[in-house]
């Protein structure tokens, strides 16, 4: 026999029930997110690297070792997007929307890929619900996406969710911050001493040493100076605004001063939103506002403020649904019977009943039990008796009865029988 080929590894199908759980998400995301006025926008998985580069930042961990990139045929660096931010700030700025509309709402779904080492939670290809809003400086632009991705994620019955927020301050007071906190981590080197990642980030990144996952770094940075202490007054003002407009619609949070995301373009509000049910890789959704991103791409100077959910994430955590179940499956038993249900299942499936026809080989017996199978709650059988009287045997899957039904009326009959089919 000959090798199969093999999925790579961290990427997935998806079969039911786990496509009907991402078909879920994203229809409850659509209607939850265009009530606020968001349009989708689709932007293609590859883009030229330097996007990535300019935007998440040379010294993020996803830069530096997690982006799929590889040179196309002329020797151009191309990457698998890592997220959609970059690419939608790059649509953005080619259709010089700003010239259009002074705030644009824009929903983005799809794959994603990240060179990271799979497990529970984390794939190489993980799929995004991502929201952008473009063009308002206002902090209630923040507290009404905030809101948005809450509600959206009520409205899918995930619960027991935290959120999480910080502010990170601005570019005037940023830089006050990091000294502080560099000056703090330079006295500890007494102390046992931060990990190997983190004395490196000391010199690259020295925000990220706050979200380090080491026991021991988190210790050492537990009394580490905080953001908020440092946001400029502007900074504050904003975000104590976006707290009061949460504090309004009684949506409960949590102020962490770790969060500060793991990519560079955030400043200002930064929030996450963590469950304690599905292990290490703990957050579902996460964002912030972004004020330079489009200008540092040589767009307009819009500001900005997004968030993405992680939709297999999301996707352990929901509740168990039904799963939907076929009006009908129909048998022929003979070649009238068959071209009879074949013409039948084509005039219900007009009607708005879902089934199927039976399409196998075998006799009878088989035809049946492939119907108890497909799960449909009803059976219609056409024999020679049926083809010659023009009616079809109705069987009621979970009760065993059966009655002759005239062909021209099974809509009416699957639709009055009791606990019936709803159709259009
Ligand atoms: P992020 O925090 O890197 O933000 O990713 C958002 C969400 O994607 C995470 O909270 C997580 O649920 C999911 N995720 C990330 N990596 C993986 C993975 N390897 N496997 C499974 N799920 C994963 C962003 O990507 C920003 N672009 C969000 C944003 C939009 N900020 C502003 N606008």
């Amino acid at each position: 026999m000959a090798a199969h080929v093999t999925r790579i590894k961290g990427f997935a199908d998806m079969f039911p029930p786990d496509s009907d759980a991402f078909l879920f998400l994203e229809e409850t995301a659509r209607r939850i997110f265009s009530r606020c006025g968001f349009v989708e926008l689709r932007t293609p998985v590859l883009e030229y690297t330097d996007l990535f580069r300019r935007s998440i930042g040379e010294e993020t961990d996803v830069v530096q070792k997690e982006m799929f990139t590889f040179p196309d045929r002329n020797d151009r660096l191309m990457t698998m997007r890592p997220e959609a931010t970059a690419g939608v700030m790059r649509a953005y700025i080619e259709d010089a929307r700003h010239t259009r509309e002074s705030v644009s709402r824009l929903f983005t779904t799809g794959p994603m890929f990240r060179y990271e080492r799979p497990q529970k939670g984390r794939m190489r290809q993980f799929h995004q619900l991502n929201c952008e809003c473009l063009g308002s400086h206002s902090p209630y632009a923040d507290a009404d996406m905030i809101i948005m991705l809450m509600r959206f994620l009520r409205e899918a019955g995930l619960t027991e969710l935290t959120l999480k927020l910080n502010s990170l301050g601005c570019a005037s007071c940023r830089p006050r911050f990091k000294e502080a906190l560099v000056d703090y981590l330079k006295g500890l080197a007494g102390e046992g001493g931060l990990c190997e990642d983190c004395t490196r980030r000391m010199q690259t990144n020295p925000l990220r040493v706050l979200d380090c996952k080491q026991e021991g770094c988190r210790r050492l940075t537990d009394a580490a100076p905080r953001l908020l202490d440092y946001n400029c007054p502007d900074c504050r003002a904003h975000f104590d605004t976006v707290v009061r407009l949460l504090e309004a619609e009684k949506i409960p949070y949590e102020l962490d001063h770790r969060l500060v995301r793991g990519l560079d373009y955030y400043c200002r509000t930064t929030f996450e939103v963590v469950s304690g049910n599905i292990g290490s890789q703990s957050a579902v959704a996460g964002g912030g506002r972004y004020d330079g991103l489009v200008k540092s791409l040589g767009g307009p100077d819009v500001p900005g403020v997004g968030f993405a959910c992680g939709m297999e994430r999301l996707a352990l955590l929901l509740p168990e649904r039904p799963a939907p179940r076929l009006d009908f499956y129909a048998v022929g038993m003979n070649e009238a019977g068959r071209d009879v249900c074949f013409s039948l299942a084509q005039r219900l499936r007009e009607a708005g009943l879902t089934g199927e026809v039976h399409t196998g080989d075998g006799g009878f017996k088989s035809s049946m039990r492939q119907a108890g199978k497909s799960g449909a709650r009803y059976c219609l059988i056409v024999g020679e008796d049926e083809a010659a009287s023009g009616t079809v045997m109705v069987k009621n899957m979970d009760s065993g009865e059966q009655q002759a039904v005239p062909q021209s009326g099974v809509v009416e009959h699957l639709a009055s029988t009791p606990g019936g089919i709803e159709h259009e």
